[in-house]
């Protein structure tokens, strides 16, 4: 078992931290605040190549591997869960093509990431979230085309995406086997973007609601076979899944780096509150936590570049380390105290970020039952 990264890996999760740095975490509050990301950041995240970090090496991109891709996502969740959840957005819409897309889908679908656009993966829909089989949005045959129509809502990205993956039913009688997932480009007649949410955490990512009215597109949008969606759907959040623990490990690690200097500026008693043991307790647990979560990110990231089954490990580091990211935030403001209940400093929005981890991509409730159904089934 080696737990070294190569010279590779470092160097890259260095670039990224030096983004971050740079272009991130001066803008944190201001984005919380405006509740979007500023515009040239996206630009500038991709000039350093990290928005197109899923894209293959034969589709002129990077083709890293998802150990790499989680040592960065860490260190922009470190920096901003919103702009990294936007980020990783475009890596979730772009499985579906990576799994069973044609070469000319692939070319279409990566000339776009490549150009520094962003994607969206529309699966939810107010009646379907947990239960992804139940989506409503219908895709009806019209020749050699199909007329998609429906609403999808809480879509990462969809006010700003470029490029969507859409699911559909083609078959509705057929129910989660009529499941179909489409490419749909975002100047489509019929398709347009709803309400925009105004959330609690992650506020620099965008979360629009989508709407498809008589939205036609030639079959050859269409990927995979009709039918296949549910199982597409399934695979690509298994791929993603690891990814939303990256980010999870990321929010943790940095509510825990500033527990840790408050805990040794602070001063209660006549001494820092870090030489009191139920202070330093906390901290150790926060540690323990963290670096478990860390550590099942990896291996399910791990088994994925091995090409063997994670999907178990998968949901076990999505699920475990959002929780992990809910402990520690939450435990890091009562480091702070009342300091760390106020927006002035960081901890409050580490707490209000580490919340959707828990929800989005699959809640931590369906992870155990996903958990559950491979130790049993
Ligand atoms: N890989 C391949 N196939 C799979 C699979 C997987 N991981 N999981 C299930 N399947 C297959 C099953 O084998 C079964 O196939 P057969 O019919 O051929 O036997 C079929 O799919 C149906 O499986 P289930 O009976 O297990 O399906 P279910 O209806 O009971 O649902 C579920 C299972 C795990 C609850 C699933 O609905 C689920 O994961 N729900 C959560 C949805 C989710 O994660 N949504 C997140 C949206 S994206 C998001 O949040 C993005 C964002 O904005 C950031």
């Amino acid at each position: 078992m080696d737990f070294n990264f190569t010279p590779d890996q470092l160097a890259l999760r260095k670039m990224a931290q030096e983004v971050v740095a740079k272009e991130v975490i001066p803008y944190v509050h201001e984005m919380d605040h405006d509740g979007k990301m500023r515009p040239d950041l996206l630009k500038k995240l991709d000039d350093a190549g990290l928005v197109s970090l899923v894209v293959p090496e034969e589709y002129d991109g990077p083709g890293l591997d998802a150990v790499t891709i989680a040592l960065i996502y860490e260190e922009l969740g470190k920096g901003c869960a919103g702009v990294a959840t936007s980020v990783a957005a475009n890596a979730l819409a772009s499985y579906p093509v990576i799994l069973v897309g044609t070469d000319e889908q692939k070319k279409h679908w990566f000339d776009v990431i490549n150009s520094g656009k962003l994607a969206a993966f529309a699966l939810t829909e107010p009646g379907a979230g947990s239960d992804a089989g139940a989506v409503s949005t219908t895709a009806a045959k019209d020749g050699d085309d199909y007329i998609l129509n429906g609403t999808k809502c809480f879509i990462t990205n969809g006010g700003i995406a470029d490029i969507f993956v859409i699911f559909a039913n083609a078959r509705k009688s057929a129910g989660i086997r009529g499941l179909t997932a489409f490419v749909i480009d975002r100047n489509t007649p019929g398709f347009s973007v709803g309400k925009e949410e105004d959330k609690m955490g992650i506020r620099a990512s965008n979360t629009c609601e989508l709407i498809l009215d008589n939205v036609r597109i030639p079959a050859a949008n269409r990927l995979g076979r009709e039918g296949e969606g549910f199982k597409i759907a399934m695979r690509t959040l298994d791929a993603a899944r690891p990814l939303v623990g990256a980010v999870s490990v990321g929010i943790a690690q940095a509510a825990f780096d500033a527990a840790v200097k408050y805990s040794k500026e602070r001063e209660q008693f006549g001494k820092p509150i870090a030489s009191f043991q139920l202070v330093q307790a906390m901290l150790a647990d926060m540690a323990i936590a963290i670096e478990t979560a860390r550590l099942l990110v990896f291996k399910a990231c791990w088994l994925k570049d091995q090409n063997l089954p994670f999907a178990k490990e998968a949901a076990m580091a999505k699920c475990y380390a959002a929780d992990v990211a809910m402990k520690v935030t939450t435990d890091a403001v009562q480091v702070l105290g009342g300091y760390g209940y106020i927006k002035e400093y960081p901890t409050e929005k580490y707490m209000r970020d580490a919340k959707i981890m828990q929800i989005y991509e699959g809640t931590n409730q369906i992870q155990r039952l996903v958990i559950a159904n491979q130790i049993l089934y």
